[in-house]
């Protein structure tokens, strides 16, 4: 297995190119299931999790070709419907083809992702909204098997909880469905406005785009012409590295990046007196000689993103004063604050909040990645932490972030990739 090591710097400088959005293209993939057309999809981040879905699709009969960042996927061909657990166990966000495939097919089983390292993650409200529109769902030796042999039907859905997933889940499965369907408490998310975006692009009537309220005029079945579009930036993707440059005090440009997509995040980095300019599609961080303290609670969209609270957790350890996080969406989402303690932060748990003592000296030494947004609070920290990080089990950071030795390596950063 691969890993990390990470040496102090003495500062970042240049220029970072965002990816597209991870969190954007995998529902967007999945929306290809209701394509008639072969649809090209442009600005893919060439990361595990993209992979993982393209070759769930080739298993269920798609043709897929991903090549330079662009994909093109021909679902005529799909000829199953069953998603396995050999791939879902890989990676949860596998259950976005659940909606697709029963609208256009009627039929689907797909695998229960089970949990991961930062919760339980049920499914429960994809599952309640999609028994809603008339499907029959059961649950059978790990898998969930939904019939709707003759359709979905539109209906008023009312989500007990903002989810992003489940919010894609049921809006692609609308889509085709026979009537309207109003969504209450929709996630916001950038990802997901892009997800309706590109549906009401495709023919399918949607009101209420970036609100919580969506309401979907369905197909009755009708499958798709889907033109070639472009994934949008990858706003946490940006976010980590905006507290890369923050921790190690250096003036980044970020390009392609959308700061409208980030202003939770930039909001609380200028709390912490650090100076941000922004346009249509750049942003420059600058660097700051002293940190302030802040106290951040995770949210969803617009709030401030559980995907940004490990890399903030980072940060903070630098900042002069106590600074708190308090995590509200993921019960479990605090694993990166043992390896952060390894390297000397001083941070206190009680339930689902963390104190964080600044400003303290981090010390390099071995730490393993848990999670995808705990591995990146890990390079975070080894920036700034003396001597040499190493950082194990990187593949959870390989599932969504684009070329990131390379990227880091561009601005100034000592980081290598090692055969362990
Ligand atoms: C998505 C993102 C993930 C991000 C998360 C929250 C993708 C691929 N992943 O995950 O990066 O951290 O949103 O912004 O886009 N819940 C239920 N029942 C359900 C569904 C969700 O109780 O049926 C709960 C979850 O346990 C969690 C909360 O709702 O507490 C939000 O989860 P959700 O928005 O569904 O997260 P994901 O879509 O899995």
């Amino acid at each position: 297995m691969d890993y990390f090591k990470v040496s102090k710097a003495d500062g970042l400088n240049g220029i970072v190119k965002i990816s597209g959005a991870k969190n954007a293209s995998l529902p967007l993939i999945a929306m290809t299931l209701l394509a008639k057309n072969s649809v090209t999809i442009n600005n893919l981040p060439e990361v595990v999790d993209i992979k993982t879905l393209l070759k769930l699709l080739e298993n269920l009969g798609a043709k897929t070709v991903l090549k330079n960042g662009s994909a093109t996927i021909d679902t005529s061909s799909v000829n199953d419907t069953k998603a396995t657990y050999d791939i879902v166990k890989t990676m949860r966000a596998s259950i976005l083809v659940l909606g697709p495939l029963l609208a256009r097919f009627g039929r689907c089983e797909v695998s229960l992702p089970g949990g991961c390292a930062i919760g339980q993650r049920p499914i429960d409200l994809h599952l309640k909204a999609l028994e809603q529109m008339g499907a029959t769902i059961t649950i059978e030796s790990g898998y969930v098997r939904a019939e709707a042999p003759d359709g979905l039907v539109g209906t008023h859905i009312v989500f007990d909880k903002v989810t992003v997933t489940g919010s894609a889940n049921i809006i692609t499965a609308a889509s085709l469905a026979r009537g309207k369907t109003i969504i209450t408490n929709a996630a916001r998310e950038p990802e997901v406005v892009q997800l309706c975006e590109i549906l009401r692009l495709s023919g399918v009537s949607i009101d209420g785009i970036g609100t919580a309220e969506l309401t979907i005029y369905g197909t009755d079945r009708r499958l798709l012409c889907i033109e070639p579009f472009e994934i949008i930036p990858d706003r946490i993707e940006a976010g980590t590295y905006l507290c890369a440059a923050a921790i190690s005090r250096s003036k980044i440009t970020l390009k392609k990046v959308r700061a409208d997509h980030l202003e939770s995040v930039l909001s609380k980095l200028m709390q912490m007196g650090i100076k941000i300019e922004h346009d249509s599609d750049t942003i420059t961080i600058y660097p700051s000689k002293s940190l302030n303290p802040v106290d951040i609670i995770t949210q969803e969209y617009p709030g401030f993103p559980t995907d940004m609270q490990a890399q903030f957790m980072a940060l903070c350890t630098q900042a002069d004063g106590v600074s708190t996080i308090e995590e509200r969406l993921f019960e479990n989402r605090f694993m990166h604050v043992s390896e952060l303690q390894r390297l000397g932060a001083k941070i206190t748990l009680k339930g689902n909040s963390a104190t964080i003592e600044g400003s303290c000296q981090l010390h390099g030494c071995d730490v393993m990645a848990t999670d995808l947004r705990a591995s990146s609070a890990l390079v975070i920290a080894a920036l700034v932490a003396s001597g040499q990080t190493d950082i194990h089990r990187i593949y959870h950071l390989e599932r969504g972030y684009e070329r990131l030795v390379e990227k880091f390596k561009n601005i100034g950063a000592n980081i290598e990739r090692l055969k362990e």
